[in-house]
């Protein structure tokens, strides 16, 4: 008897199983909806076999550990500090449990799909397809459109999809769906401005220890940001062990013979670095080469970084998606979002070929990036934190938001200040922009580059920054009640000098604003100091905000001038200790060694 009524309940639960496939239609409830961004609209259909290159997140069965993990070895009174977790060790971590995986294959069957065409990472918890977008549709529950930007991109975008209830829980995001992601280079949105300054005069004061003489503030040069952080005694040592990386995105070009003339303007002894740099290419991303058209961003960061970190090795990664691009052609190019395409790259790589900093200047209006996107793409950046990775990214160029356009996309057409996303992400490190001497929070009245500042809209105020943050709130009051998210996560976590770098472009030198010069000169600072770390053997630094916030700010110097401009009115102000437009201030390099105590015993 106990026999037969085993049986009959299997029967009947594979029955059931049956009965209600996970996929049922009925079952289908939306997943995510997130509204057209400004400046984007609908001009048409995709052509229905236009090809589109899904990504497809799993749940990781373990988030919650790895970023247990993160926390205590990247917290400096943890007896793990800096004990980062091996690759292996986080893709067991982030792999979704065989439910989830068994579950969403079953899925993509019963939707006419063979599992077998599934790629999967080397963790497997990203599945990559390439699928008709009628194909899309049905799986999704949803429409495509072609949606064009006012300065002519076009992508294949929809603004809600749907899923079976059942698995709402086992996908983080599926994307191409929702995120209408036309990352700003930020050193390209400002002005650049015809340079004033007499080259010869700054390259022959280059030799000067003062800083009134090496220093011209209205043409910043790689002798000035050196004396006046304190890099320039410093020798690197253990280049053999440490390298530093930057990114490049929107099809922007790192020219290095502009970069060898930079060099010879203002590190002779760097000149022949231009050259060792290492590209990689992501997804079909350009690469310099005898007739790629170099870009103002990316030329600024690579001469910025070659400049200072001499002679530690430098990689770029530049990754493709970038207009312009015809999509009603049935191509796979070009409809990829850009930061998910590389951090799941860089994932995939062998650790010991990765940089330790990487500097990224490039960012959009947080509300423009659809919340779950966010929060995958900001796990992503925690799996390389685990691993020993800083990662340095600009807080934007335009204050608390570009004048006239802080209005909220949620339909309420609220003003609001407008954060900006990836610098929002708490596992990223942010830096504003300074100007001057003694430094200000940086604001260019010539052209209205503002340094970036603000709270979260997505992500809330992590623990390690509360006292600090809490501090600033307390003495602006309530300023700007309403216009801002007081509980959410506040950047800029520090800030470096990011007016008027000069940079060579086709051959001839002009002067940029921005936090996109602030993030390769506070990320090439770090890297020096892992260099110093290496040379004793000890690890990297890692995700380094609870080790800023608990212990490193004491070698920064506080700004206490200036104001994030924006949204028609000051913005926040600069203070005494943290405040949401310099942060902790500026880095001084032998300081942060003393801090470490690894100080080289020259101050
Ligand atoms: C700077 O110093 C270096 C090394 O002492 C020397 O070779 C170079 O000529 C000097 N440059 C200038 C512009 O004085
Ligand atoms: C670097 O060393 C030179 C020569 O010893 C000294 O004059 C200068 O003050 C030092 N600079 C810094 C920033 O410590
Ligand atoms: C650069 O390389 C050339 C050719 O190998 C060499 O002659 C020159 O000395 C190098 N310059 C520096 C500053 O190392
Ligand atoms: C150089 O790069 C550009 C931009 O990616 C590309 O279009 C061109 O085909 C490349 N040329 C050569 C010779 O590789
Ligand atoms: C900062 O502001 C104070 C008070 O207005 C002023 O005395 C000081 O000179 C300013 N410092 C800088 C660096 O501008
Ligand atoms: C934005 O508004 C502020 C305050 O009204 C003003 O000072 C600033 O110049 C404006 N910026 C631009 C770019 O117009
Ligand atoms: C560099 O020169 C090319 C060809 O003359 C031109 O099209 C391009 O706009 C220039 N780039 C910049 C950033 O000035």
């Amino acid at each position: 008897m106990f026999v037969v009524s085993f049986l009959l309940a299997a029967l009947v639960t594979l029955q059931s199983v049956v009965a209600s496939p996970v996929n049922s239609r009925f079952d289908d409830t939306i997943k995510e909806t997130h509204n057209v961004p400004p400046k984007w609209s609908k001009v048409g259909n995709p052509h229905p076999f236009h090809l589109l290159k899904i990504n497809i997140g799993l749940r990781a069965n373990n988030f919650d550990l790895l970023e247990q993990h993160l926390h205590q070895v990247s917290d400096p009174s943890h007896h793990r500090y800096g004990q980062h977790l091996t690759q292996q060790q986080v893709h067991e971590l982030i792999s979704p449990s065989d439910e989830t995986t068994d579950l969403i294959e079953e899925w993509l069957s019963q939707n006419d799909i063979d599992p077998s065409h599934c790629q999967y990472n080397a963790a497997r918890d990203w599945i990559t397809l390439t699928l008709p977008v009628a194909q899309v549709e049905r799986l999704l529950h949803t429409k495509y459109s072609v949606y064009q930007h006012q300065d002519g991109t076009k992508l294949v975008r929809t603004t809600q999809w749907s899923l079976p209830r059942s698995l709402h829980e086992h996908v983080t995001t599926i994307q191409p769906t929702t995120a209408f992601l036309r990352a700003n280079p930020k050193g390209e949105t400002v002005l650049t401005v015809p340079t004033e300054v007499d080259l010869d005069q700054l390259t022959a004061a280059a030799n000067s220890s003062s800083l009134n003489r090496v220093c011209n503030f209205a043409g910043m040069t790689t002798a000035c940001l050196r004396t006046l952080y304190n890099t320039v005694n410093y020798s690197v040592q253990a280049s053999s062990k440490n390298q530093i990386g930057f990114t490049n995105y929107l099809g922007q070009v790192s020219s290095r013979s502009d970069a060898r003339l930079y060099l010879r303007n203002f590190r002779p002894e760097a000149v022949n670095s231009s050259y060792a740099v290492n590209q990689v290419s992501v997804d079909n991303g350009p690469l310099d080469n005898a007739t790629a058209e170099a870009g103002v961003e990316g030329n600024l960061d690579l001469e910025t970084i070659l400049g200072l970190v001499y002679p530690t090795p430098v990689t770029l990664y530049s990754t493709g998606g970038s207009p312009p691009f015809d999509p009603d052609l049935s191509t796979t190019s070009n409809t990829n979002e850009p930061y998910l395409t590389w951090v799941l790259y860089l994932r995939e790589q062998d650790p010991n070929t990765v940089p330790k900093v990487i500097s990224t200047s490039y960012g959009d209006d947080e509300q423009t990036v659809p919340e779950l996107y966010a929060k995958t793409v900001c796990n992503q950046f925690a799996a390389l934190g685990a691993q020993g990775i800083s990662l340095f990214f600009s807080s934007g160029d335009y204050g608390v938001g570009d004048n006239d356009s802080c209005i909220s996309n949620d339909g309420q057409n609220r003003i609001t200040f407008l954060p900006a996303f990836p610098a929002s992400c708490p596992y990223v490190t942010t830096v504003g922009g300074t100007r001057d001497y003694p430094e200000v929070v940086a604001y260019d009245a010539h052209n209205g580059y503002a340094s970036g500042s603000g709270f979260s809209n997505y992500f809330t105020r992590p623990f390690w920054q509360a006292t600090a943050v809490e501090r600033y709130l307390d003495t602006i009051g309530d300023q700007f009640k309403g216009l801002y998210n007081t509980a959410g996560r506040a950047y800029p976590d520090l800030a470096a000098q990011s007016y008027r770098y000069l940079v060579f472009v086709n051959a001839s030198v002009r002067s940029v604003d921005g936090t996109s010069c602030a993030s390769p000169t506070v990320a090439s600072i770090f890297s020096l100091v892992n260099d110093a770390l290496a040379a004793k053997g000890k690890p990297p630094l890692g995700w380094l905000n609870p080790w800023l916030y608990q212990q490193g700010f004491a070698a920064f110097t506080d700004i206490v001038n200036g104001s994030s401009v924006g949204c028609n009115r000051a913005g926040f102000s600069a203070a005494e200790g943290w405040d949401a437009a310099s942060g902790f201030g500026t880095p001084d390099f032998e300081k942060i060694l003393d801090v470490l105590e690894i100080g080289t015993g020259s101050s």
